[in-house]
């Protein structure tokens, strides 16, 4: 009998497609929140699984899927996915990095410009017929031409979002867990700084950091209180790293100028506070979502199945294989070790 790959959300019609010659494609015809036993009905169904960042699989999720050998994860970040446990059962894990880098950093660009010149509100007040009221010294925003932009986490997608600074005429400061190398810090115009030195200095400062027990809060009330109160704080990274609590009375107490936000703490739940704030642009999570970006992360994680069952390119060699000691484990007969 064929294996059979289960994929959690809708996707694009080129997936089926190539997943057809090898297995029994089991996708979900529209979109929908499993519950944690839903979720662990469908692993313990498939022998790989296409999942989204709303999935969370973990140590109960994994215990009855005894035929599933990878879980590739639509999304760059996989803080969603248990890897100590997913590797103790043998089961392969893969994310999609690189492919979104462009797009994110296209998008960190329209939450900073969007907050800082007031793009958001200012929409509402227009659809609200108001456009009559309009001042001349209304809507006053942030410049951001020349202004020093900080980056928290200079991954790839930091360094896309710090190339584009350049155009903007923009000093970049970055802190990271390390260092990068010269010729990359040259390449982006890029200073290391401290975190205190990143808080106190950025006027635009963009997280771009993963969500680890080690990052939660990584701003919380007193990181705030080290900004300066005209400072625009830019999140594409994930909810959690920022304590949307304290954010939201910062902004509301005028001790940070404006938020743009794309990722919240329990979302899709947002923070009733930040609810409430003109001076915070909102979105649904979507800075990877073009229609090339979303089609070719779903390739990717096509190539990390057909890879983990020894088809395609990469045969036996999944490109974005997250924890290799899993393959030690042995239920991935197909590789090559
Ligand atoms: C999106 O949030 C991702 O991690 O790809
Ligand atoms: C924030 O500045 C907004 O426009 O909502």
């Amino acid at each position: 009998q064929q294996p059979s790959v289960w994929i959690s959300r809708p996707t694009f019609p080129e997936v089926t497609v190539r997943l057809e010659p090898y297995f029994r494609v089991l996708a979900e015809p529209r979109e929908a929140k499993f519950t944690p036993a839903e979720l662990a009905a469908k692993l313990a169904d498939c022998d790989a699984a296409i999942v989204g960042l709303k999935e969370r699989v973990g140590v109960a999720e994994v215990a009855g899927a005894r035929r599933l050998r990878i879980v590739a994860n639509l999304g760059v970040g996989y803080d969603n996915l248990d890897l100590a446990a997913l590797t103790a059962a043998g089961i392969a894990a893969s994310n999609t990095a690189d492919v979104l880098n462009e797009s994110v950093a296209d998008y960190a660009w329209a939450l900073l410009l969007g907050a800082a010149r007031r793009v958001g509100a200012a929409e509402r007040w227009l659809r609200a017929g108001q456009w009559r009221a309009t001042e001349f010294k209304g809507w006053l925003g942030a410049e951001v031409r020349g202004r020093t932009l900080g980056i928290l986490g200079m991954g790839r997608i930091g360094q896309a979002i710090a190339r584009r600074a350049q155009g903007f005429g923009m000093p970049v400061l970055y802190h990271n867990r390390s260092r990068l190398p010269e010729t990359t810090e040259r390449e982006c115009r890029a200073r290391f700084v401290d975190k205190g030195m990143l808080m106190r200095e950025s006027d635009f400062l963009v997280l771009v950091l993963p969500l680890t027990s080690q990052t939660r809060h990584a701003i919380g009330a007193a990181e705030l209180a080290q900004m300066k109160p005209t400072a625009v704080l830019v999140n594409v990274a994930r909810g959690g790293i920022v304590d949307d609590a304290a954010l939201a009375a910062a902004l509301r107490e005028g001790r940070l100028a404006a938020a743009g936000l794309d990722v919240f703490e329990g979302e899709p739940n947002v923070h009733q506070d930040l609810l409430a704030l003109d001076n915070a642009l909102l979105s649904p999570h979507i800075a990877s979502a073009t229609t090339e970006t979303r089609r070719a992360m779903t390739a990717v994680a096509v190539d990390n199945v057909l890879a983990l069952f020894g088809h395609g390119a990469h045969a036996g060699h999944p490109p974005n294989l997250l924890n290799p000691e899993a393959l030690a484990v042995g239920r991935a007969p197909f590789l090559t070790r």
